[in-house]
């Protein structure tokens, strides 16, 4: 079968060996376990996998039990891995041990799968482990199913998606995304020092604070050079990754669902399914394994149905009205909006309920009659007369202490007896993993979708969980709670999309703050921050799009920015919020006609470039975090055209000139550089560089090429 090799090596001893483009990844099952022996550039011929023993072990006896290179440690027997499952059967056997059973590969279009069949050697517990192999990406998608198939229920206390082992080399740099509130996906490299290195979220939800990524990469790779190992988990609940150095230079990550206040009740012929883990490899430094996985979201995660639609620009009036919408200024905003070319109106926060501040209302989907007397319908129309889709923004985990939902469901939200109950943003977070919440966020969801032309939610969420308790939940099931919150949300994004196929959604978390694989399966985009200062944006945006592709990123022009309190010209605004996809979050009332007009332009420009940029293949050419000079550039997916965006965010001593040498060119082929009267090579553009010579203060420059 493409890409999986079945070898037998000896009786009862097996390799396979799953080769992508670039990438080889081969296990045993040595009799005893199934042993990860390889991960890394691809080998010319299966023996090249297979593991040479040392003539001796340096350690002799005194090898105490040591971290074993396992696919899926299950806990049980001498050995210290991170477990990929403990569990506890009905008898009080805390301890697993899995033994080989089969294993068959399948193929669905571009993808060839392989599952490897477990069960335990005396209790009637199967594992089956997925491998999803994306030969073109150098991508595994992995993850886990455990099914009862005994008649008495097994507790799992920890469950993981995968394990993945790197070869043994001298240092290995960990790169991570941690970041705040205004302040998301910050990029920190590191020297993996030994022992464990955790990248968690405890909170609930994926969080700011870290992100479920990481890539390793071997001493000094750069950005277009050197071996990276990289991965991604798709959850957006509490998840961890943890990437261990062993004493014996052994390194390892495992991650899944977090196991801090978990537990899961797998009664008979129950089946957990883990969440997605993809993982990939590249010899070509960070950039490629960026495209690696922006191409992989393209073309596998992002909703399918709306998957190669481009996206539209947005107007959004929150930092100008926050909750003061009424019928009036959202109006006069749209025809603003409109004349400068915006393509969807979406409404904020504010707009339901006695929501005049984050203090109430929060919970009470109905029109605020005193905002929209005649509902939504009159602002409605008039969008849609104006030539714009309409959106709207919603909040359906959350409820506030001062809402009718509140004090008809109070028994809804998480919540301790005989505790006090903490609000975030005056919130409480709703119970999602009940049945009737689900089904009370679907009504209201639906009267909005089914009732109102809207074709864009923006589902925001914006606390932490905190005291979660689960009183009547389901015996052996309270601490269910943290995976069945997130498969909640999932279920209900699931069934919007299934009845409303038209309508795009976006997935906003106080910001940046629910980003990753999982979620992007329902949600078309992100709102990457509140901080909208695009100096400050710079570095967000190039932590995100380490591991997202710029499609799923949506940024706003604004004013002055709240946070830092910075201006900066329209084109530096512009430039950096069209890299990905654009918005306005202006009080466009109050701008001047010249500035209307040149947005009017920018704008226009965004429609010329939006494929490119929106799906085109992204290189990150200097890093704001090297240099005050950085550069970006987009081609085009046919490779017709190439976008470059150059910002400087300050000059010193004159102009800041340097060739910007560009990447992923066809070498041979000519590019007509905006402004330029000859074309020069692919070759010349990316060995000589774009000659730049800027000076100022946050100076920006958009270059187009063009395919001769
Ligand atoms: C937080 C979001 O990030 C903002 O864009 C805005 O929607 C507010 N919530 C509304 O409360």
């Amino acid at each position: 079968m493409r890409f999986v090799q079945f070898i037998e090596t000896s009786q009862n001893e097996y390799l396979w060996v799953l080769e992508t483009q670039n990438m080889g990844y081969a296990f045993v099952w040595n009799a005893h376990r199934l042993e990860n022996v390889y991960w890394g550039a691809k080998l010319p011929y299966p023996a090249d996998y297979l593991p040479r023993e040392l003539p001796f072990d340096p350690l002799g006896n005194w090898n105490f039990a040591r971290n074993t290179h396992e696919e899926f440690p299950a806990w049980g027997d001498y050995k210290f891995n991170e477990p990929c499952l403990k569990v506890r059967f009905g008898d009080g056997v805390r301890a697993c041990l899995l033994d080989y059973r089969d294993a068959t590969i399948s193929e669905n279009g571009a993808v060839t799968r392989l599952t490897i069949h477990l069960q335990d050697e005396h209790y009637p517990l199967r594992v089956r482990l997925i491998y999803d192999i994306y030969a073109d990406y150098d991508l595994i998608v992995r993850r886990a199913e455990i099914e009862n198939v005994g008649g008495e229920a097994v507790e799992i206390e920890q469950i993981l998606s995968a394990a993945w082992h790197l070869p043994q080399r001298d240092a290995y740099q960990l790169t991570s995304l941690s970041g705040k509130w205004g302040g998301e996906f910050q990029l920190q490299r590191v020297e993996l020092p030994r022992g464990k290195q955790i990248i968690e979220r405890r909170r609930g939800s994926t969080g700011f604070d870290s992100n479920p990524f990481f890539a390793l990469a071997d001493g000094l790779a750069q950005e277009d050079d050197g071996e990276v190992w990289f991965g991604a988990l798709a959850f957006s609940g509490n998840y961890k990754i943890v990437i261990e150095r062993d004493a014996f230079e052994h390194i390892n990550v495992s991650g899944g669902i977090h196991d801090f206040d978990f537990r899961w009740r797998l009664d008979a012929g129950e089946t957990f399914v883990t969440p997605n883990f993809v993982a990939g490899y590249t010899a070509a430094g960070y950039g490629a394994a960026s495209r690696a996985l922006h191409a992989y979201e393209l073309e596998h995660v992002v909703p399918r149905a709306t998957a190669r639609q481009p996206r539209p620009i947005v107007y959004n009036s929150w930092y100008v009205t926050e909750f003061d919408v009424s019928l009036e200024n959202q109006e006069k905003a749209a025809e603003l909006a409109a004349k400068m070319g915006v393509e969807l109106f979406v409404m904020d926060d504010g707009w339901f309920g006695q929501r005049n501040t984050d203090r109430a209302g929060l919970g009470d989907w109905y029109v605020n009659r005193d905002k929209f007397p005649s509902g939504l319908a009159p602002l409605i129309n008039r969008v849609n007369e104006l030539g714009m889709e309409f959106g709207i923004w919603v909040e359906p985990e959350m409820v506030n202490p001062d809402s009718d939902l509140y004090r008809a469901h109070p028994d809804w939200v998480y919540h301790f007896p005989n505790r006090p109950l903490s609000t975030g943003r005056n919130q409480y977070v709703l119970n999602v993993a009940r049945p009737d919440v689900q089904q009370f966020i679907l009504d209201f969801m639906h009267d909005l979708l089914g009732n109102n032309n809207i074709k864009f939610i923006k589902w925001d969420m914006n606390r932490h969980f905190s005291e979660p308790g689960w009183m009547d939940a389901p015996e052996g099931r309270d601490r269910e709670l943290w995976v069945r919150h997130t498969r909640g949300v999932y279920a209900i994004f699931r069934q919007l999309r299934e009845a409303y196929p038209n309508v795009l959604f976006e997935s906003c978390s106080g910001g940046g703050g629910r980003i990753d694989l999982g979620i992007m399966q329902y949600a078309e985009q992100f709102w990457m921050s509140d901080n909208t200062d695009p100096y400050d944006d710079l570095f967000i945006q190039e932590g995100f799009t380490l591991a997202h592709a710029p499609l799923t990123r949506m940024m706003w022009v604004t004013d002055t920015n709240w946070l830092n309190g910075r201006s900066y010209s329209l084109e530096f605004r512009f430039h950096l919020a069209m890299m990905g996809v654009l918005g306005m979050g202006a009080d466009i009332t109050r701008w001047s006609q010249a500035d209307l007009d040149k947005a009017a332009e920018l704008i226009a420009l965004y429609k010329d470039i939006r494929e490119t940029m929106q799906f085109g293949a992204f290189y990150r050419l200097r890093s704001p975090r090297e240099s005050a000079l950085s550069a970006f550039e987009f081609i085009h997916p046919s490779g017709r055209e190439a976008v470059v965006t150059v910002f400087l965010s300050q000059s010193q001593f004159g102009y800041f000139s340097t060739n910007v040498r560009l990447a992923g060119l066809e070498p041979n082929t000519r590019y007509q550089v905006d402004g330029w009267d000859e074309p020069w090579s692919g070759q010349a553009l990316m060995q000589r560089g774009l000659p730049i010579a800027l000076k100022g203060a946050f100076i920006s420059k958009l270059i187009r090429l063009a395919r001769v």
